[in-house]
């Protein structure tokens, strides 16, 4: 997947990471709005031994705790940690207090018998066990707690009320006999303040979050849609799996509905160089073998059957060819009301013979296009389209036109275009961009295959603007997933 297909992708798709970004940033709002504030209160203990009466040097944990102390910002004043350090250096100093026992106090403070001595219930002991974070800053005497509640000033109550009765529990069980002092003190170096700001939700942190997700579903699911997008969208795709030459690309164009011929916009616009490229297409495939009656079909309904054979007929009949097209979609015929015609007598009715087959053709436009319409909608198509009666009708028609097109019904529904197509020099399948499968391209090359009936090319119908370029001229470009699609011949 190269830099220029991801910059496509992201072109096309930029309102899924629009949509995610909106849902990430609603949502992170919403999360923030409704979750209750939390405050916290912070307090700084130094756990002090007192056990020894010799005068020893300062120990390296002494002037590290210094160290943290100065440096935390939150601390009484350096005036106070100098004082704190002279101290020391005059007093006669204890034994070093271990890490080990540095750990434990930690854990002491965190734990229920301490917390019980300041909550009364069960539930409010694993409440503000939950809601308290202790460390031991490591190589230091400093142990730091911080207790979180939703009230500023609880916070701060339970912060300074665990403090004090820690410091009276380490005291009892630093106490070598219940006669002699403690060997330990716990000193307050740093007392709680009343929190003015609330710890979460933090908004930004949480917008920040629901932006990243969001840019990640968003891209992710850009990704996913292509991968799972199993639709034709280029020329070369199409080609690939037909093993056909792609003979026209045709632009979407919203105005076919109302104007489905080319002639009526007097043949200018880039539709109508589409279907002249495709015309001229034509004539390029198999020179010996140059298909003289061709079926227009698809693998579905509604992929441009009708609109591609009725402008290709045009526009053969405008580069002066004696054209006939045949409505053989006996099952849903339109090519009476694109050519704006009232069908009297169609093919049906020369089929089951009701009418004359030189009565039932209508010659259309100032060109030498004639059309044979498809008559009444019989109760077995099938049938009627692979009976000797069509066949000679073909041979007829061939004798005398130089194209024979048949407009006929999707090849995956039912046997009609296949059978048909036996019956002519070959087929022509039009692709739907965005909507025919690349399985149906598969199965509908099958199905022609299996009566050994000829594809003489494709036609990619409805290619989006986004999708494509139109150079000037008969030069046709189809230009998705980073590659460069030319026509046959141009
Ligand atoms: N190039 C195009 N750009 C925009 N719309 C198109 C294009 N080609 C066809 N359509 C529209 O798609 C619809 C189906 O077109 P069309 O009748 O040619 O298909 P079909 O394959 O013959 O359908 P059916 O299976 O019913 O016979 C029509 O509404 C038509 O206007
Ligand atoms: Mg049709």
């Amino acid at each position: 997947m190269d830099l220029l297909y991801c910059l496509r992708l992201l072109r096309r798709d930029w309102w899924l990471v629009l949509i995610s970004l909106v849902i990430g940033v609603t949502s992170a709002v919403i999360i923030t709005a409704n979750t209750p504030p939390k405050y916290a209160a912070t307090i700084t203990m130094m756990a002090k031994s007192t056990e020894q009466p010799v005068s020893q040097p300062i120990t390296q944990q002494q002037m590290k705790s210094y160290a943290n102390l100065l440096s935390s910002g939150r601390l009484i004043s350096q005036a106070a940690v100098i004082a704190m350090m002279a101290k020391n250096m005059q007093q006669p100093v204890s034994q070093p207090i271990t890490q080990q026992q540095m750990k434990s106090y930690a854990n002491l403070l965190s734990s229920g018998r301490l917390i019980g001595q300041i909550v009364a219930t069960e539930g409010e002991i694993r409440t503000v066990q939950q809601n308290i974070t202790v460390q031991a800053i490591p190589d230091t005497l400093l142990l730091r707690a911080t207790v979180t509640d939703g009230d500023p000033v609880r916070a701060m109550r339970l912060a300074d009320a665990l403090s004090t009765r820690f410091a009276v529990l380490v005291d009892e069980m630093e106490r070598p006999t219940a006669d002699r002092p403690s060997s330990v003190k716990i000193l307050v170096v740093d007392q709680p303040r009343m929190p003015n700001e609330p710890v979460s939700p933090r908004p930004l942190v949480n917008v920040a979050f629901g932006v990243l997700i969001a840019l990640f579903v968003g891209v992710g699911s850009i990704i996913l849609r292509d991968r799972l997008d199993t639709t034709i969208k280029t020329s070369e795709m199409l080609q690939h799996l037909s093993q056909s030459h792609t003979l026209g690309i045709i632009g979407f164009d919203k105005d076919v509905e109302r104007r489905p011929l080319i002639v009526r916009d007097k043949g200018s616009s880039l539709r109508a160089e589409a279907y002249r490229s495709l015309r001229a297409n034509l004539q390029f495939i198999d020179i010996d073998r140059q298909p003289k009656s061709l079926v227009v079909t698809s693998c579905l309904p509604r992929e441009g059957k009708s609109s591609t054979s009725s402008n290709l007929a045009i526009a053969l009949a405008q580069a002066g060819k004696r054209v006939i097209l045949i409505d053989g979609n006996l099952r849903r015929p339109r090519i009476s009301d694109y050519f704006g015609i009232e069908t009297v007598a169609g093919l049906t009715d020369v089929l089951i013979g009701k009418a004359e087959l030189r009565s039932a053709i209508q010659r259309w436009g100032e060109f030498d296009l004639h059309i044979l319409p498809s008559g009444q909608i019989p109760p077995n198509p099938s049938e009627l389209l692979g009976s000797p009666g069509m066949e000679q009708i073909l041979k007829e028609l061939v004798k005398s036109y130089d194209m024979v097109l048949i407009d006929a019904p999707p090849l995956l529904n039912v046997t009609d275009a296949a059978t048909l197509t036996a019956a002519c020099d070959g087929a022509m399948l039009v692709a739907r961009y965005g909507k025919t499968r690349q399985d149906h391209v598969i199965r509908a090359k099958e199905a022609l295959s299996s009566v050994d009936a000829r594809l003489v090319g494709t036609v990619l119908n409805a290619v989006p603007a986004r999708a494509s370029r139109y150079g000037h001229g008969q030069k046709a470009e189809l230009k998705t997933k980073g590659e460069l699609t030319t026509p046959v011949s141009g």
